[in-house]
């Protein structure tokens, strides 16, 4: 059969796709700007009909039905990268969260986390039937590849991305027609404080060296600090607006790059429409299943490569705390040890941890003798490097807790320097206290 036909005889309605699925079994759903909304309503339509079927997903966009307290007992969430759609319910008990490095979870998936069903969501087939994972390749390309069943969500508005991002008609089992917008993640604004700290980064960074950053004000204000900067590359998780906006500015050319010259490598893409139409069949951005992109042996191919990450809380002594606040799960590793690793074995590689100095308003310090009860180690103190906030750059590698612990007290906010120093003294970190006005050591 042609795959045309293949293709046709294939359609259905969401309700009729989810028929599939049944109680017990474990299903796989694509995320980030790729979260198939249509199906996750009518398999939520079927809950009086179902029981423990086990979701498992990255980060799922927008509301979800699923998680919602009624689905209890009918869907359970088993999340490897907790987002707003689930944190209520991972906190409260309804869900699971598996701490886990992203470049991970396609081998998990295979090995530990067998599916029975996938649901993602593609770009339409081109002229030899094959569709594309779109704005996110991520776990999606193994779990067609091993699920018993798959669902496609099928989508004018996604677009055809190039790279390793293609499955044919002939794998998935149930199509599913739309034309929607993808989800937009919209760009809040960044003020002094991260522009400070962007000014710190962008000092480390050197004409042609690859670039990793995620989302939030601390990456744009790097990209928009970016300005004189020649010949940058992008290896990354995620590509947003202002890697294209660099590219725009011939700032982001790819041009130095060790590994993929010329191109944007990346597992998922989040942004504005504007972006989504420009990554839409541009060979300038290559995406990647994640077990590529975010393998540290694959990065560290990348010379000169710079990593850019986030932290709720780091201690003196370098453990950086990134997936929960205390015992409360905010987000999961993502990538940042894939990339914390990759940019140290790198060649002239920097792995950076940036971070406002403080947090709620500036009430609280987020360089802390301990770390929070229940926090988790993302980045452990032997991994870390350099660590940023609106005060300077802590380099923290190769340097014994005392160094550690003067260098991160440096970068803190100066109303808190006096108290860490106190702490850092009765943790034995420090000899003596050096800044307060009488010291409390005897020498
Ligand atoms: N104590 C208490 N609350 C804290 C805190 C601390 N030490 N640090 C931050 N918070 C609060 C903030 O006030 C904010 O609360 P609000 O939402 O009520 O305003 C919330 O926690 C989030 O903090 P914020 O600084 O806005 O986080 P962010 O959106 O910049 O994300 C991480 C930071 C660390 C959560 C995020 O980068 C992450 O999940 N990293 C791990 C994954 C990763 O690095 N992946 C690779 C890159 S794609």
């Amino acid at each position: 059969m042609a795959w045309i036909d293949d293709y046709k005889a294939k359609l259905c309605t969401a309700d009729e796709a989810v028929q599939v699925i049944q109680s017990g079994q474990r299903v796989y759903i694509s995320g980030n700007a790729a979260t198939p909304f249509p199906i996750l309503e009518a398999l939520a339509r079927r809950k009086d009909e179902l029981e423990n079927v086990e979701l498992v997903h990255v980060l799922l966009l927008g509301e979800d039905p699923l998680s919602r307290p009624e689905m209890e007992g009918h869907f359970r969430h088993n999340s490897l990268f907790v987002g707003p759609a689930d944190r209520e319910a991972v906190n409260s008990g309804r869900a699971d969260y598996v701490p886990i490095h992203l470049h991970e979870i396609p081998r998990i998936l295979r090995e530990k986390l067998p599916l029975d069903v996938a649901i993602v969501h593609l770009s339409p087939p081109d002229e030899h039937g094959f569709m594309s994972f779109g704005v996110e390749v991520m776990a999606s390309k193994v779990t067609v590849e091993t699920a018993k069943t798959i669902i496609a969500l099928v989508n004018d508005k996604m677009p055809r991305t190039h790279g390793d991002s293609f499955v044919h008609v002939s794998r998935v089992h149930k199509i599913v027609e739309v034309s929607m917008d993808l989800p937009e993640f919209r760009r809040g604004t960044f003020g002094e404080l991260e522009k400070k700290i962007a000014s710190y980064i962008t000092d480390l960074i050197d004409d042609g060296a690859t670039l990793q950053l995620g989302i939030g004000a601390i990456p744009d204000a790097v990209l928009a600090g970016l300005e004189g900067k020649r010949d940058l590359g992008v290896h990354t998780e995620m590509a947003s607006d202002g890697v294209m906006e660099a590219i725009e500015k011939g700032i982001i050319t790819g041009a130095r790059k060790t590994l993929h010259p010329g191109k944007v490598v990346s597992t998922f893409i989040l942004g504005s429409r504007k972006l989504y139409e420009f990554v839409d069949d541009n060979p300038v951005f290559e995406l990647h299943p994640v077990d590529y992109t975010n393998h540290p042996f694959i990065i560290a191919q990348n010379d000169n490569m710079v990593s850019i990450n986030s932290a709720l809380e780091v201690d003196l002594t370098g453990q950086v705390c990134s997936d929960s606040i205390g015992e409360y799960i905010y987000s999961g590793f993502g990538g940042q040890v894939d990339f914390v690793r990759g940019a140290a074995e790198s060649k002239g590689g920097k792995p950076i941890i940036a971070l406002p100095s403080t947090a709620k308003g500036g009430t609280i310090s987020r360089i802390v003798p301990y770390l929070k009860r229940g926090a988790g180690v993302v980045t452990s103190r032997a991994d870390v490097h350099y660590v940023v906030t609106e005060y300077g750059v802590a380099d923290l590698h190769g340097r014994n807790l005392r160094e550690r612990a003067r260098a991160l007290i440096e970068i803190a906010h100066p109303k808190f320097r006096e108290e860490l120093e106190r702490a850092a003294y009765e943790r034995k970190l420090l000899p003596k206290i050096f800044a307060v006005g009488k010291e409390l050591s005897k020498d």
